[in-house]
């Protein structure tokens, strides 16, 4: 029903493989949905909504038929994935379109996206008996990863570069278990150090790992599941190692397969223009050269996309596109998510930033039904909503003290709204 084989050649691999022998791709499952009824997988979806079953409370694990087999007892479940999808009416309003909403990743256990798969890829390296886990991150991804391993009484090795990553998500990481290397270099440095490594020796849970993807294109049957199986126009999300672009493309193009849902979304990836190889690449219609990234969304400060190739087939088959936003609309695109009562960390702003752009040029009609992607929560990144504050308001709107205070507050609750 689901087998192992290259993305590249197409090529059947061994289970653990991060590449293929043959032709140097990374793996991927490929899911024969002839063998599976949408209808059945719509119904047990919906009737796993109401049981308190484990398994049935994950919502990835609730659509386990279309994922690799774990056995029941190996499954470790935090009870990711069932997140909101939220109206964006500012968001909507900043970036032109008619019908916008958030579907928030970062209300995940460990508050990013990368839950839905860390749960796949810790389960399966469980069953397999792997006692050490292992990623290269600029910090979700370990601190998914601990907290996965930490539950299923694994150890966890953190590569991560030195300069430029979030010191909330580097505690939290800690706070689970992990034994954090600071590597001298980038996120690049780090996989790079991380994929060399012989998977005998331990499970490497980077979005290379092809259980990782199966967990992550989770999010867009949740994603169909709360708009009754209506695919919107344009799903527009961030891209960094560009693992997430994937998996969600794969999981749209197996819904539509599948009968669950009548058409593909159209993908938008969104990277940073100082880490924006695969928008280069797009554009040139050429091969990705790769960049030293530098941007202040640090999560996506990324300049050898090990996935590239697979998103870009993704984005291919839905016929959409890939741009690059500056850093300046990647802050104002936070703050106006922020002013929707939601809230993310930079990275997943550039969603929206580059919705913004899309509408301008005309490539996503004003009356579009279209979803942003928030990857992070905005507790992932404090330090950048400080120096956020700080710059336009001192962290206060006012500073008033004694007998100042009653009146102030007099005069400030008399405002018009
Ligand atoms: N948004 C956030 C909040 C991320 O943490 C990441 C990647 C991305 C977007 C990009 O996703 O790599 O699948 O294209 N974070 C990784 C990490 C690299 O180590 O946590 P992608």
């Amino acid at each position: 029903m689901i087998s192992l084989r290259c993305s590249g050649c197409g090529a059947g691999l061994e289970d653990d493989a991060l590449r293929c022998e043959a032709c140097g791709e990374l793996p991927g499952f490929v899911l024969d949905a002839a063998s599976l009824d949408g209808d059945e997988l719509r119904t047990l979806a919906r009737m796993r909504r109401t049981s308190n079953a484990p398994l049935d409370r994950s919502g990835v694990w609730r659509f386990r038929e279309l994922l690799p087999a774990v056995a029941a007892d190996d499954v470790v479940s935090l009870r990711e994935g069932d997140v909101p999808l939220l109206n964006a009416p500012r968001g909507a309003a900043y970036a032109g379109t008619a019908r916008l909403a958030y579907l928030h990743l970062g209300m995940n256990p460990t508050a990013s996206f990368k839950d839905a798969g860390m749960t796949v890829a810790i389960s399966h390296a469980r069953e397999r008996g792997a006692r050490v886990a292992v990623c290269a991150s600029t910090g979700n991804t370990a601190a998914s990863m601990a907290a996965y391993a930490a539950r299923a009484g694994m150890a966890a090795v953190v590569l991560a570069p030195v300069e430029g990553i979030s010191a909330a998500k580097l505690a939290q990481t800690l706070d689970y278990g992990a034994h954090v290397v600071a590597v001298e270099g980038d996120f690049d440095d780090a996989l790079r150090a991380v994929r060399a490594l012989d998977p005998a020796l331990a499970a490497v849970v980077n979005s290379v790992n092809p259980y990782r993807i199966e967990g992550q294109k989770t999010a867009a049957f949740i994603l169909l599941e709360l708009r009754d199986w209506h695919a919107p126009d344009w799903v527009v999300l961030p891209g960094g190692n560009l693992g997430n672009a994937s998996a969600l493309g794969k999981g749209f193009r197996e819904a539509h397969a599948l009968g669950l849902s009548a058409r593909i979304p159209r993908l938008g990836v969104v990277q940073a223009a100082g880490a924006a190889p695969f928008a280069q690449a797009w554009d040139a219609h050429a091969e990705l050269v790769a960049v030293r990234a530098q941007t202040e969304a640090s999560a996506i400060r990324i300049g050898a996309p090990a996935s590239w190739k697979k998103a870009r087939a993704e984005v291919r088959a839905s016929d959409g596109t890939v741009l690059a936003v500056e850093d300046a609309e990647i802050a104002e695109a936070r703050a106006i998510i922020g002013r929707d009562g939601v809230g993310c960390e930079p990275a997943s702003a550039a969603s929206l930033a580059g919705l913004k752009r899309l509408v301008a040029a005309g490539r996503i009609a004003r009356d579009a039904d279209v979803v942003c992607v928030l990857t992070g929560h905005l507790l992932k990144d404090t330090a950048y909503a400080a120096r956020y504050h700080e710059s336009n308001a001192r962290y206060a709107n006012a500073v008033v003290r004694g007998a100042e205070i009653a009146s102030y507050l007099g005069g400030l609750l008399a405002l018009p709204a």
